[in-house]
């Protein structure tokens, strides 16, 4: 836990259960996850506790003696708020607060919170923007603090010296129709950066995995770039991109995206798709797993899942590769590699290094899989071009012809060539 979450607020962390929805470990797990969630907000939970409920109680959901128990161990700790996870009803929200005297937040106001703390593009801090309004708009029987951000959320949590600012559905409508026209335009932005990236030939390879798999990390190990990498769950929530160069030429464009978590609250399944836009479009996922987690082949089914989701056409979905991250952690795993590869599988760790030569190596060739055979004539005093040859490709033959040389070459698909450079031959040909 960094010093950060020390010195958060104090959280309970509850998690009432019906006794008939999950099994044993499964409801073990959820809770773990939701502590961590509280973590990742900035808080520190100093209370976790499972509940039973007999019955679902319309106005607190709880019952009164679990009411009058949690609102004791409140005063005991000095907790400033109330994580439930479980949907409540605005009524039920207020009726505990003030039961409580602390802020009360389901799990969906918590991912909110995290989703905008997180969120680094324009278009996710609209996408996150639009699913709180969307939040808000059915809740709208509770006055609700909002709009003087004060600590990166949007006040879910509320905070001192926020004014309680009562919207009705109109006004929210209204911000709500301006975020879409705002996103529409962004979006088309976006989408002209797509095509000027097609346009470089570059390959797509997204990363995706479950929350804290290891993605940034070994995005940034990759890319040698500085994304935010630490040990909050949904370090990106915005979809991040650059070049890793892969050595020999072969470079493609890695994207980073946020973390895939279960029971994802369903008003958020479209915030959270639309960041994943960039994973629609990639040539080749790759699937980053703590193999090292307890929980790692839930992990991966959720993510799965979330993938046959977002391509609803099974055939659509690019070529999945499995990462088996943090095999420093696991040496048994390490020890398989051999046999984790021949089942389309790579273990590594982000952390340290181990298996990323191999990674490279895998990714450098089914790069050059993709390059086409082009023959191109370029003047023969051009160095430069015959450098950039080398450089973009691999270069198979050099012909020397009086004032022109012609250079036999594998290039990425849909190469821009330099100035001056033409293909001889147009019909590409794609070596075995
Ligand atoms: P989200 O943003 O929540 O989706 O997380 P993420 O998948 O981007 O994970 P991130 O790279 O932030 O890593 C999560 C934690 O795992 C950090 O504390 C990392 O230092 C740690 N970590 C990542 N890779 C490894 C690894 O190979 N070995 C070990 N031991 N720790 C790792």
């Amino acid at each position: 836990m960094s010093e950060a979450h020390r010195e958060g607020e104090a959280a309970l962390s509850l998690h009432p259960r019906t006794g008939r929805e999950e099994r044993e470990h499964h409801a073990e797990a959820r809770r773990r996850e939701f502590d961590r969630l509280i973590e990742s907000a900035g808080c520190r939970p100093v209370v976790s506790r499972s509940m039973l409920l007999r019955t679902l109680h319309p106005a607190t959901l709880f019952g009164a003696g679990q009411v009058a128990s949690i609102g004791a161990e409140v005063t005991r700790h000095g907790a400033t708020v109330a994580f439930v996870d479980h949907p409540l009803t605005p009524v039920q929200q207020r009726n505990l607060e003030r039961a409580w005297n602390c802020k009360v937040v389901d799990r969906t106001g918590l991912i909110l919170e995290i989703f905008a703390a997180r969120a680094r593009t324009r278009e996710g801090v609209l996408q996150v923007q639009l699913a709180s309004l969307n939040y808000q708009v059915s809740r709208l029987v509770r006055s609700w603090t909002h709009l003087e951000r004060q600590r990166g959320g949007y006040g879910f949590m509320g905070g001192p010296g926020e004014r309680q600012i009562e919207l009705d559905r109109r006004m929210i409508r209204r911000q709500i129709k301006k975020l879409h026209t705002e996103l529409a335009r962004v979006r088309t932005r976006r989408a002209t950066q797509r095509a000027g990236r097609r346009r470089k030939a570059l390959p797509v390879v997204a990363l995706v995995g479950y929350t804290n798999a290891g993605k940034s990390t070994l995005f940034n190990r990759l890319t040698a770039a500085s994304v935010h990498a630490d040990d909050q769950l949904f370090a990106t929530l915005d979809p991040t991109l650059r070049q890793a160069d892969l050595g020999d030429g072969a470079a493609v464009i890695l994207s980073d995206t946020v973390g895939f978590v279960q029971a994802l609250p369903h008003e958020l399944i479209d915030a959270f798709h639309a960041t994943l836009e960039e994973v629609t479009q990639a040539d080749l996922i790759l699937h980053v797993r703590d193999i090292a987690d307890r929980e790692s082949l839930r992990q991966k089914e959720v993510v799965e899942e979330t993938l046959h989701r977002l391509f609803p056409d099974d055939a659509a979905i690019p070529p999945v590769v499995e990462l088996l991250n943090k095999c420093d952690l696991t040496p048994q795993v390490t020890g398989a590699i051999h046999e984790a590869e021949n089942g389309g599988r790579i273990a590594i760790s982000a952390a340290t290094g181990a298996g990323i030569d191999r990674l490279r190596a895998f990714l450098r060739d089914w790069v050059r899989r993709r390059w086409v055979e082009r023959t191109l004539t370029i003047p023969a005093a051009d160095g430069a071009a015959i450098a950039w040859c080398h450089r973009h490709g691999r270069v198979l033959e050099i012909a020397h012809q009086r004032e022109y040389c012609l250079l036999r070459c594998l290039l990425p698909p849909q190469t821009p060539l330099p100035k001056g450079v033409t293909a001889r031959r147009t019909a590409e040909r794609t070596p075995r």
